[in-house]
């Protein structure tokens, strides 16, 4: 069997560096490790919807942006397959027989679902009446049925390409059980048909979850704490400059705190030994006898005192443009030529749904709903009904 990788994010906002640490870096590495057979990336606008009906044209215009950061950290339209969930029927398809394998208490013990409806303020509990409380309540929010049911349609996404491999973060892992889960209960009832998926988790655990600038634990939107792909060499810089360090450390020539210091997160993150020698001009400056060899080396200084904060970030700074500098560049490139990057999405879901629509054949076949394509099917009846 093939080695076939699907993953995907939801087109909520513009990439941040956390998601190049976290995924998008991985995924070009195995992309141009030559060793998969077929690798899928795709934006999921249909589950970004099940909890942004109110904001079609903020999913529409993050789709593109999502596009947009794909190609310009490197993934390659003729490696990859990227295309956009809704323009896949299949899924649709394959997510509503899904339906019937899985239980409602089932999905209620989802741990991620559970915390995301719970940071959405989404509250279900239905009163004598018959009302959610929530419906009558000013917010009206209760739990949209697609938002419950989303690890079914994710789990239709992963087998309707036959994928065995699924990067993605720990939260996903909920995920990716429900989705074995299914083909288990799918092959047993129906024959073997479709293909248990593993997951494969980000290699560095340190570069799991990047925190905000602000140090708080993740770099959300809506925290204003992210840097984006997207953004420009001044806006890293600002960012850069207003970092979370070490609050204790207030003079230059005060001892430092290395651990919880989101500067040293983000060069342990992005650092790489040729960076010291090519940036060394960055410490050029107070005290010009200033050179480091390693990351160690740094931390060690920082933690005796002596290494100012402002030096840091202008070192942090270099390393972060060593990446985001080239990606910026692409990134400009392909804005020039946003129909092109339409028709690259075009071609990607045209090679997506052949893929998906062998697998629902082979779905509806084993499920005997394939009326008109089993011709020996109708022969046999017509037999059995004839006098
Ligand atoms: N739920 C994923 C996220 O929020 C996105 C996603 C949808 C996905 N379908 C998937 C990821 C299938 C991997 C496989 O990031």
């Amino acid at each position: 069997m093939g080695k076939v990788i699907l993953t995907g994010d939801r087109p909520t906002g513009r990439l941040h560096i956390g998601h190049y640490v976290g995924s998008l870096r991985r995924r070009v590495e195995l992309q141009n490790s030559g060793k998969y057979d077929e690798i899928y990336v795709f934006i999921a606008d249909a589950q970004a919807l099940t909890d942004n009906i109110d904001n079609p044209e903020k999913v529409r215009q993050n789709v593109i942006e999502v596009a947009l950061d794909y190609l310009s950290v490197g993934l390659d339209p003729a490696k990859t397959t990227i295309f956009i969930q809704s323009q896949i029927p299949e899924l649709t398809e394959l997510s509503f027989y899904f339906m019937d394998l899985v239980t409602v208490a089932r999905l209620q013990r989802n741990p991620t679902v559970k915390q995301e409806m719970a940071l959405r303020g989404f509250n279900d509990n239905i009163d004598g009446d018959g009302k959610a409380s929530a419906e009558k309540a000013d917010n009206k929010k209760g739990t949209p049925v697609g938002f419950f049911t989303y690890p079914i349609s994710q789990a239709a996404d992963i087998t309707a390409f036959k994928a065995n491999i699924v990067p993605v973060g720990e939260d996903q892992e909920p995920m990716i059980e429900q989705a074995r889960e299914i083909v288990r209960k799918f092959n047993s009832v129906y024959g073997d048909v479709l293909v248990e998926p593993e997951i494969l988790l980000p290699e560095n655990s340190a570069c799991l979850r990047l925190p905000g600038t602000d140090g708080k634990a993740k770099m959300s939107k809506s925290l204003g704490n992210c840097i984006y792909l997207s953004d420009s060499a001044e806006d890293v810089w600002e960012k850069v400059r207003g970092m979370f360090t070490d609050p204790g450390h207030l003079q230059v020539s005060d001892p430092g705190k290395v651990e919880g210091n989101t500067v040293f997160t983000y060069l342990d993150a992005f650092c790489r030994p040729e960076h010291f020698e090519k940036f060394k001009d960055a410490f050029v400056g107070k005290k010009s006898s200033f050179e480091f060899h390693s990351l160690d080396e740094v931390k060690a200084q920082y933690r005796a005192g002596g290494l100012g904060d402002m030096m840091l970030k202008k070192f942090l700074y270099e390393v972060l443009e060593d990446t985001l500098a080239p990606i910026r560049e692409r990134r400009a490139k392909y804005e020039q030529d946003i129909p092109g990057v339409y028709k690259m999405l075009e071609e990607g879901c045209r090679k997506a749904r052949a893929k998906a629509s062998q697998t629902l054949d082979e779905v509806r076949k084993a499920m005997k709903i394939n009326y008109f394509d089993d011709k020996e099917l109708i022969e046999q009846q017509a037999l059995s009904f004839r006098k």
